[in-house]
């Protein structure tokens, strides 16, 4: 049964992106009640019998009708949905084939006279759910179906969220209120809210979820346990059904924290032993259970480090353990030494990751991935992107992307993702000559990888809207349709996230896309400058405080000082980070002359009369963007406005709230990094503006 709640809360809140109104064209009405009025189908698979309940729901919600179910081919209109298999029982031809991925499917017009018959064929169950998910987005945005001739493919295998919730009910980075999952360190209860998740997961393609914080405390330790197995169990019960699988963090000393054990030494026999007997128990609960994603040697966590041992041993025992089960290791690179003084200028974080995972590639068994977040600091604004992209040639390796945004404006500020994530995915690493975009790394096809994939850090919450803020229900839609399909626009997908959830008005479509899409380089016009980063709060991470560093009291991320800012990365005068990249990008961003104006900072220490190619001096570029940001805040307000009572009112209350936040954080942010300049360089606004002294 679908969940009364998400079905009646029809605002675009709840609901998201599947919110169904009514279609109001008498034609395409028409035309969709010919041809969905009756379904065949052979009811047979749990996923498939999902996907017909979904479209059942779809139907009667946006055209009124409840079909008929038959099991046989009529002579008149009629709607097709089955696998490969149930299309070769009635003798129907496709594209589909097994060697396509799974979840793939067709949608195509079948051949009766008056071009209404459809048929959607997937590869296997999940990818009957994907076609129907695909029609109910056709029927939403109102789009002719009788001509449909589609054959999708997902590029990437893996599609994956993960969950960054502890068992005490907060979660790490969260912005958009407390976990589902769990509350007062115990696994919730009623699970009604997991089952509304788990639709909107499965109808924008992800198909698996990591459900607990790759920092692992002492009760998450404890869900690879009997104790606790029959509840995850019921997790993955209620994932399944819409084609997830359900994937753990683990924590790397559980040998010694669970088993009794003296060492987690990956090449201690006990070791191996306990690994292997805790993937067989975990198994026997669920048996398509995922696998094991792993923070380990970073920030404090336990690894096999302690034991002197590599990164490739020690998820190599972990991968043995899993690998009779299919299972997989997801082992993450965000690895650098926390305790280090990052303050002397010799050293350098942005190398950390490379230095410590490019030696060992090839030594990773076949079931372990490497999980590279998209830069080589941690999902600022801007940075360059992770060198490790390029280097790994005989290693799978994933991307990860930040939801949640840490330090994008913590779901307060309006911020969509995807022009970032876009140009991550269309940086070209030259790995193996021109052309060798990351999206391909990630796709498994440059490097002829097992595995591939793209995963976010969540962005949810038990908030109402599920994201704080109603707009960054984009950023999630948006990671299922690239971890699908890398080559959709980032426009593209805005559009078609407006349309579903707020309806096809050009005013309205027009009105947010355009924020949207212009969200992310005003966040980055009132923070912080030309790839620098940082400039927030240390360990909140919210809210301007230019000299705020991570490490020690004194420090700063950007080495300003009275003659310029930025961090020498060069080979000749720097860090040598830039020799971590491939030549033709090596070289770009070690001339000052050819890197990208947007890294200048993170590749350079610049003069702050030093002028840009627009002719300003980086001073009075610091100053103007800043001023800018904060007016195209008020533009932001000023659109948003506009839509007064064309929208929900409830969405368009909570995104005024957080407009208003936005606005004042902003000028806070312009305050501070202006003065801070002015402070620092004695140089004047050439326009005159108010800079507080
Ligand atoms: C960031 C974040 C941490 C998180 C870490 C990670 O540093 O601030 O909260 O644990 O990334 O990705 O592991």
């Amino acid at each position: 049964m679908l969940e009364k709640q998400l079905i009646e809360s029809n605002n675009g809140v709840y609901n998201c992106w599947l919110n169904y109104a009514k279609c109001l064209n008498p034609k395409l009405v028409d035309q969709y009640k010919k041809i969905c009025s009756c379904l065949v189908v052979n009811n047979n698979n749990t996923v498939k019998h999902t996907a017909v309940e979904e479209l059942k729901l779809a139907l009667k919600m946006i055209i009124g009708i409840e079909p008929l179910v038959s099991n046989e081919i009529p002579n008149s209109s009629y709607l097709f949905v089955g696998t490969l298999e149930d299309a070769r029982a009635f003798q129907l031809e496709t594209k589909i084939t097994e060697k396509y991925a799974d979840g793939s499917y067709e949608v195509k017009a079948a051949d009766n006279e008056q071009n209404t018959a459809l048929q959607i064929i997937g590869k296997d169950g999940t990818g009957v759910l994907y076609g129907i998910f695909y029609l109910i987005r056709n029927l939403r945005i109102g789009k002719e179906i009788s001509q449909s001739q589609i054959v999708d493919i997902p590029r990437n295998k893996l599609r994956m969220i993960n969950h960054w919730d502890n068992a005490s009910g907060d979660i790490e980075r969260g912005y958009a209120g407390q976990s589902f999952f769990y509350s007062n360190d115990e696994i919730i209860k009623n699970f009604s809210r997991i089952k509304d998740y788990a639709r909107l997961l499965g109808s924008i393609g992800i198909n698996g979820v990591v459900i607990n914080n790759v920092n692992v405390h002492n009760i998450e330790t404890k869900f690879i346990t009997k104790e606790y197995l029959p509840d995850i169990a019921r997790f993955a019960d209620v994932f399944r059904n819409y084609g997830i699988k359900l994937y753990l963090s683990i924590n790397y000393a559980s040998p010694i924290e669970l088993g009794g054990l003296k060492t987690a030494d990956p090449l201690d026999e006990a070791v191996k032993q306990w690994w292997k007997k805790t993937a067989d128990l975990i198994y026997d609960y669920i048996p398509d259970f995922g696998g094991f994603l792993v923070k380990a040697d970073s920030e404090g966590r336990p690894g096999p480090f302690t034991y002197e041992r590599n990164h490739a041993q020690g998820a190599n025992v972990l991968a043995e353990a899993l690998k009779p089960h299919g299972g997989i290791v997801i082992w993450r690179c965000f690895v650098y030494n926390c305790h280090l003084d990052w303050r002397d200028r010799s050293l350098d974080r942005a190398k950390a990751a490379y230095d410590n995972f490019k030696p060992l590639d090839g030594e990773f068994m076949d079931n372990v991935i490497l999980q590279v977040k998209n830069g080589p600091m941690d999902f600022q604004i801007r940075e360059a992107v992770s060198p490790l992209f390029g280097a790994m040639e005989k290693t799978n390796m994933i991307l990860e992307f930040q939801a949640a945004q840490e330090y994008t404006g913590q779901q307060k500020h309006v911020c969509y993702l995807l022009p970032m994530w876009k140009e991550v995915l269309n940086f070209d690493t030259h790995a193996k000559g021109e052309g060798s975009y990351v999206s391909k790394v990630v796709d498994g096809s440059l490097f002829n990888s097992r595995y591939s994939g793209i995963v976010a850090v969540s962005n949810l919450g038990d908030s109402k809207c599920w994201t704080g803020h109603p707009l960054a229900q984009a950023n999630l839609y948006g990671i299922g349709r690239i971890a699908w399909n890398p080559e959709l626009s980032s426009e593209e997908i805005a559009k078609e996230w407006v349309k579903l959830t707020y309806g096809c008005d050009e005013g309205i479509v027009q009105t947010v896309v355009s924020i949207l899409m212009e969200s992310r380089e005003v966040y980055e016009k009132y923070t912080s400058p030309l790839g620098i980063g940082w400039m927030v709060n240390p360990n909140y991470h919210y809210g301007p405080s230019v000299e705020g560093y991570e490490y020690s009291r004194w420090g700063t991320y950007h080495y300003a000082d009275w003659k310029g800012i930025g961090v020498d990365r060069t080979v000749s005068t720097g860090t040598g980070y830039t020799a971590q990249y491939h030549e033709a990008v090596a070289s770009m961003y070690e001339n000052i002359e050819t890197c990208p104006e947007a890294l200048l900072l993170f590749f350079h220490h610049v003069p702050y009369k030093y002028q840009l190619k627009t002719g300003k001096t980086l001073i009075q570029h610091i100053y103007d963007t800043h001023f800018e940001g904060v007016e195209k805040v008020e533009e932001f307000i000023e659109k948003w406005m506009s839509l007064k009572g064309k929208i929900n009112e409830e969405a368009f209350g909570l995104v005024c709230d957080r407009l208003r936040i936005q606005l004042k954080d902003s000028k806070e942010w312009r305050d501070q990094v202006n003065t801070y300049f002015y402070r620092r360089t004695g140089i004047k606004d050439i326009k005159g503006r108010k800079i507080y002294e």
